[in-house]
C-alpha cells in the first residue's frame, strides 16, 4: 500500500517566489497515494498558475471564496472536513499574521479557520521580515494554537540576501507530512534503538574486513518506527543511504564502536532492534602503515569481536524488549530458535539468504519472525513492509497479546 493511500492533503499556497517548489510537492504527494487539493491566495497566482496544480493533482485549484462555477457545497467547510492535513507553504508574513489573529478574508484563511486537522506552516520570506518581532510573535502564537511550524532554511534568498527564510525543499516538506499522517501513532513515547549496516574492521590504513550489508533493512525499521511516533535512535555502520528524517543518527565504523554506542543508549531504550551485520572477527593488530605485498602468501590473524546482542541479553532489564536478526542457509527455524534462547532475545527475525528475494543489498526480504511462543513466516515483501510486520509483532508482544496476528501473511 502507498504511504498516503486514503489521505487527503490540502496545500495552501501563498504569494511568495518559493511557490515554484510546490508543484513538485503536489506531485510527490499524489505519487504517495494522497488525494491533493491546492488552495491559492490571489497573490500566489501571480507566481504560478492554478492550471499547473490542477494538471498535477487532478483537482480544481481553489482561489476565490465566492467562485460559483463548481461543486454545490460550501467549499471551505467541505474541504476542511475532508482534510487529514493542511500545509501552508510558502507562508508569507501576511498569511501568518492573518492566521495568528483568526482573520478569514479569502478561501485559504477561511478554510484554515474551519479545519480541525493537523496544520503545518512553512514560513518563507526575507530574513528581516522573518526576524521582525511582529512576525516572531505571530509564529509563537501559531505554535500556541497548535500549528506545526516547519523551520525555514538558510541560504541565498530571491532578493540576493543570504540568511534564514528559504522554503525547505519539497522532500523535506514531504517528510514532515508523512511524519504527521502516514501512520497511527501506535509507538508514541516508545524509545527505539535500531542498529543497521555492516561494520568495518581495519587491518591497515587502507584495508578492512566487512560484509555486504547495505543497511536497508535497519533504515526501513527506523523510518517505520518514526512514522509510528517512536523516538528513534539509529546506530549505523558505514552505508550509502541518506539519513532518515526525524531519527537520531549515530554513525559508527567498527563492531567495538557499535558496542559502545549500544551500551550508551541502552539505559534510554525500550526496544532494541539489532539488524546490523556486525563483523564477528577483527584483525588482531592494525598496521600503522599500508601493508606492502610480498611474494609470500599472507595470513591475517583475527580475533572475535564482542557479541553485542549476547552482552545485552546477559545484562538486560525486565522491561527492555530485544529483537535480533539472523541469516541462515539451512535449518532456519532451529538455528534461529537456538540463537533466540542463547542470546536471551524476545524476538528474532530470520532469513534464509538462499531464498530468492532475501538478503543483502535487495529492496525485498523473506523473513520468519520467531518469538518464544510463535513462529510467523512472512512471504516475499519489500523491506519497508517487513519492517511494518516486525513492528506490528513487537507492539502486540509488548501489549501482552502474546501471539502475533497473521495480517502480514
Ligand atoms: N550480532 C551482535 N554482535 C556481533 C555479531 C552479531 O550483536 N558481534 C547480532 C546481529 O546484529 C544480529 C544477530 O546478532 O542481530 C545475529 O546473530 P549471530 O549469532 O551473529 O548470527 P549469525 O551471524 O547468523 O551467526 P552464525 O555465524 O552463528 O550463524
Amino acid at each position: 500500500m502507498e504511504l498516503l493511500q486514503g489521505k487527503c492533503v490540502i496545500l495552501g499556497v501563498t504569494g511568495g517566489i518559493a511557490a515554484y517548489k510546490m508543484p513538485n510537492l503536489a506531485s510527490m504527494l499524489r505519487k504517495a497515494g494522497a488525494e491533493v487539493h491546492v488552495v491559492m491566495t490571489e497573490h500566489a497566482t501571480q507566481f504560478i498558475t492554478p492550471l499547473t496544480f490542477e494538471t498535477l493533482t487532478g483537482n480544481r485549484c481553489v482561489v476565490d471564496t465566492f467562485a460559483r462555477d463548481f461543486k454545490y457545497e460550501v467549499t471551505h467547510v467541505s474541504l476542511a472536513k475532508a482534510a487529514d492535513l493542511i500545509l501552508i507553504a510558502p507562508a508569507t508574513a501576511n498569511v501568518i499574521a492573518k492566521l495568528a489573529h483568526g482573520i478569514a478574508d479569502d478561501m485559504l484563511t477561511t478554510l484554515v479557520l474551519a479545519a480541525k486537522c493537523p496544520k503545518l506552516v512553512a514560513p518563507s520570506m526575507n530574513t528581516a521580515m522573518l526576524e521582525n518581532p511582529a512576525t516572531e510573535e505571530n509564529i509563537r502564537k501559531l505554535k500556541d494554537y497548535g500549528f506545526g511550524i516547519i523551520d525555514s532554511a538558510y541560504g541565498m534568498l530571491a532578493c540576493r540576501d543570504t540568511g534564514k527564510g528559504k522554503l525547505p525543499e519539497p522532500e523535506e516538506l514531504f517528510a514532515h507530512i508523512i511524519k504527521e499522517i502516514a501512520h497511527e501513532k501506535t509507538l508514541a513515547g516508545v524509545r527505539i534503538t535500531v542498529t543497521a549496516g555492516p561494520t568495518q574492521e581495519a587491518f591497515d590504513p587502507v584495508r578492512y574486513l566487512t560484509n555486504h550489508s547495505s543497511g536497508r533493512m535497519g533504515y526501513a525499521v527506523a523510518e517505520r518506527a518514526m512514522l509510528r511516533g517512536a523516538d528513534v535512535t539509529l546506530i549505523s555502520g558505514p552505508v550509502s543511504l541518506p539519513p532518515v528524517p526525524f531519527v537520531k543518527l549515530r554513525s559508527v565504523v567498527t563492531a567495538q564502536d557499535m558496542f559502545l554506542a549500544v551500551q550508551e543508549v541502552l539505559p534510554e531504550t525500550d526496544v532494541l532492534i539489532m539488524t546490523a551485520a556486525v563483523a564477528d572477527y577483527r584483525p588482531v593488530t592494525v598496521a600503522e602503515d599500508k601493508v606492502k605485498k610480498s611474494e609470500d602468501d599472507m595470513t591475517i590473524p583475527v580475533e572475535r569481536t564482542e557479541d553485542i546482542l549476547r552482552w545485552v541479553g546477559a545484562h538486560k532489564q525486565e522491561d527492555l524488549y530485544v529483537c535480533g536478526f539472523c541469516m541462515e542457509t539451512q535449518h532456519l527455524e532451529e538455528s534461529a530458535e537456538e540463537k533466540l534462547r542463547r542470546k536471551n532475545m524476545d524476538m528474532i527475525a530470520a532469513n534464509n539468504v538462499k531464498v530468492e528475494g532475501a538478503g543483502f543489498g535487495l529492496e525485498t526480504n523473506v523473513v520468519t519472525i520467531i518469538t518464544k511462543d510463535n513462529i510467523q513466516a512472512l512471504p516475499l515483501m519489500r523491506k519497508t513492509e517487513v519492517a511494518d510486520c516486525l513492528l506490528d509483532a513487537i507492539e502486540q508482544q509488548r501489549n501482552g497479546k502474546g501471539k502475533t496476528d497473521d495480517s502480514c501473511n
